[in-house]
């Protein structure tokens, strides 16, 4: 439940993390059927964090796009059931800009448009220009693996569990970053997409040759694994900022948790770019980002129809 496009009333982050990790990732059919048992408790839960009734609201927000069908459909359905029987209208809502808008929610201080926003997640890795919510120039995305894919991918590979970027995150901290000296992809001038692919195989090389490392060497190679993701992520970002001539930086999505990626995010400010960084909880998939991005449009009289439907791919709305 989000107020005024700021403050985040009442939420509840139903986690699937148990189900698929078994797995070492998503099964989507295991992913839609969950998702029905748990959304409307989900919603109940968020109202009664928040001390609201149906009654008190003025939409129903929803996750149209891009991602698993059988979700999202389980989503839409859901949330066109709650609208209807309240005489609410429906808003849907595209899961990056949901990202890009978690920055719009206190306590962290909003940032103005324009600003370059970099989308770091489980599957997007982008660079957007965001003139206005709804209005974006793509500047660049990853041409393989999403970082969080690539983080993901090397903690399955060091037996370290589904999804892996928060541990490898957390050991990071106690190894050395310059242990090894993993590739930095497409770092040319001008080059404005990301490739992950080829870090993720020189690892798998060094686990076929030397076997899983344990204690203080996994900490060295989980440290100099993700400071290759955060290098290239921090660079890419920097030049595309001087490039569009951006002073506000935002970061999106699940990856922007890492704590490693937030403090170098913050160097920025030595560039002369000011780097706005969502709390953690915000970064990560939530639907308090969703309601921050159709307060948005909701305000601008935006409404979606009762055909309202769900997409698997859906690129964020260009600007010429
Ligand atoms: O945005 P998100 O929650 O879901 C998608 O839309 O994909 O992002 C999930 C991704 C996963 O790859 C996960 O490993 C990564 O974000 N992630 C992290 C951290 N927390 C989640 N990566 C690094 N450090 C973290 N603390
Ligand atoms: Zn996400």
């Amino acid at each position: 439940m989000v107020r005024d496009g700021r403050v985040v009333e009442g939420q509840h982050v139903a986690s699937q993390n148990a189900i698929h990790a078994p797995y070492g990732g998503v099964v989507p059919e295991l992913a839609s059927r969950d998702h029905l048992v748990q959304v409307l408790p989900a919603v109940e839960r968020a109202l009664a964090a928040a001390g609201r009734a149906l009654a008190d609201l003025d939409a129903v927000a929803v996750t149209c796009a891009p991602g698993l069908l059988g979700s999202l459909l389980v989503g839409i359905q859901a949330a066109k059931g709650i609208a209807w029987a309240a005489g609410l209208p429906l808003l849907g809502v595209n899961h990056l800009e949901g990202h890009l808008c978690a920055s719009f929610l206190e306590p962290a201080a909003a940032p103005e448009l324009p600003f370059l926003g970099l989308i770091v997640s489980g599957g997007h890795t982008s660079l957007y220009e965001v003139r206005a919510v709804g209005a974006y120039r793509h500047l660049g995305s990853t041409r393989d693996d999403a970082a969080g894919e690539a983080l993901d991918k090397a903690a399955k590979l060091l037996g370290l569990g589904y999804p892996g970027g928060a541990v490898i995150d957390r050991l990071a901290r106690g190894g050395d970053a310059r242990a090894h000296a993993f590739p930095r992809a497409l770092l040319g001038a001008g080059e404005a997409d990301f490739s992950f692919s080829g870090l993720k195989t020189s690892l798998a090389d060094q686990v076929r040759r030397r076997g899983v490392p344990e204690g203080q060497a996994l900490a060295d190679v989980c440290a100099s694994y993700l400071e290759a993701v955060v290098d290239v992520l921090w660079e890419k970002t920097r030049r595309a900022a001087r490039a569009a001539g951006l002073a506000r930086v935002v970061l999106a999505g699940g990856v922007a948790a890492s704590q490693r990626l937030r403090a170098r995010m913050q160097e920025l400010a030595g560039e002369g770019l000011v780097p706005f960084l969502p709390p953690p909880a915000l970064c990560t998939d939530n639907a308090a980002m969703i309601g921050a991005a159709a307060a948005v449009r909701f305000a601008r009289g935006e409404r979606s129809g009762w055909d309202l439907d769900a997409r698997a791919v859906a690129p964020l709305p260009e600007v010429a």
